[in-house]
């Protein structure tokens, strides 16, 4: 098979970036960018189910609710899961295609992660794996399962399917930040961005695998440094300031439509000049 076709190029360009009758999953989808990202995917025309892990349920009920409401009903679910465990992920991915998508999936964006600042040399064991079991496996089981269901949809339909996973990486995939210590999250992001490449060759007949590397998002992510760290990076910055989390909802929305049809393998980094010095 080849990569599947964009079904009608010449189309005005907005329509290139319609969701409309696509099923999405956003792991991390109940805050900071992951919730951002499925408010961009559902105003784009998906369905959206986003999931959560420390998040109470109810409150993530209610973002759901808030986002399915303000989009003309649009169905938007939250559903727990931990992606370090691949049991849950199997059974939400396969909840999500029989409750939202009718037996279908369309789009997966593996986001959810974290960050810790640890000098290496001093590294627990335990946080050590828990950041690669978070950043770098769960990413891959969210990938795998969605990955599953797009070749069983290529081969019932006997034609190209052109599902689109897309990583949530970093700039610290391709630069070391200072003052931080984080040797730990610097290289789950580079292997992340590797693997979305590598899966990328792989999959190539039913999936698009992409991933985006933002450089400083205002989010509970960066709330944990402390403030002289951010006049630090503010000043390091070319654009001089940071990034809102909204900011980012149109390159996912890119990613995951047709207007990238012919993208596959990329990193998109999104940093206000920050890698470019
Ligand atoms: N903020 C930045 O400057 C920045 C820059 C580059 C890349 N990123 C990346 O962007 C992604 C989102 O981060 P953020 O800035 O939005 O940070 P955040 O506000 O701290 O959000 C982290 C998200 O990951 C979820 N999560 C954490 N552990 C999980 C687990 N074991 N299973 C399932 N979900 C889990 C959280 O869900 P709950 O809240 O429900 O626990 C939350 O939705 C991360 O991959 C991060 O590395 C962030």
């Amino acid at each position: 098979m080849v990569l599947a076709p964009h079904s009608n190029p010449e189309a005005p360009v907005l329509a290139h970036f319609s969701l409309a009758g696509k099923t999405a999953i956003v792991t991390g989808g109940c805050r900071g960018i992951g919730l951002e990202v499925a408010r961009g995917l559902c105003e784009a025309g998906a369905k959206v189910a986003i999931t959560y892990s420390s998040t109470s349920p109810s409150e993530a009920d209610d973002i759901a609710a808030q986002i399915s409401s303000a989009n003309d009903g649009r169905q938007v679910k939250a559903y727990k899961c931990n992606v370090r465990s691949i049991a849950d992920v199997d059974a939400v991915v396969e909840k999500v295609v029989q409750e939202l998508g009718d037996g279908r999936l369309d789009i997966m964006v593996a986001n959810a992660g974290v960050s810790k600042h640890t000098p290496a040399i001093d590294y627990p064991e335990d946080q050590f794996r828990e950041m690669f079991d978070i950043n770098v496996n769960g990413a891959f089981w969210a990938a795998k399962a969605a990955a599953r269901v797009f070749e069983r949809q290529a081969k019932a339909d006997g034609a190209p399917f052109r599902g689109s996973i897309i990583f949530t990486a970093s700039v610290s995939a391709t630069l070391v930040n200072i003052p931080q210590k984080q040797a730990a999250y610097n290289s789950s992001k580079a292997a992340l961005v590797h693997l979305s490449k590598s899966l990328a060759v792989e999959w190539v007949d039913f999936a698009r695998v992409n991933s985006i590397s933002p450089g400083f998002i205002e989010t509970e992510m960066l709330d944990i440094h402390p403030q002289e760290w951010r006049k630090v990076w503010n000043e390091m910055i070319p654009g001089h300031r940071f990034c809102k989390p909204a900011e980012l909802k149109g390159i996912y929305v890119f990613l995951a439509s047709d207007a990238s049809s012919y993208m596959t393998g990329a990193d998109l980094i999104i940093d206000g000049g920050y890698t470019l010095p």
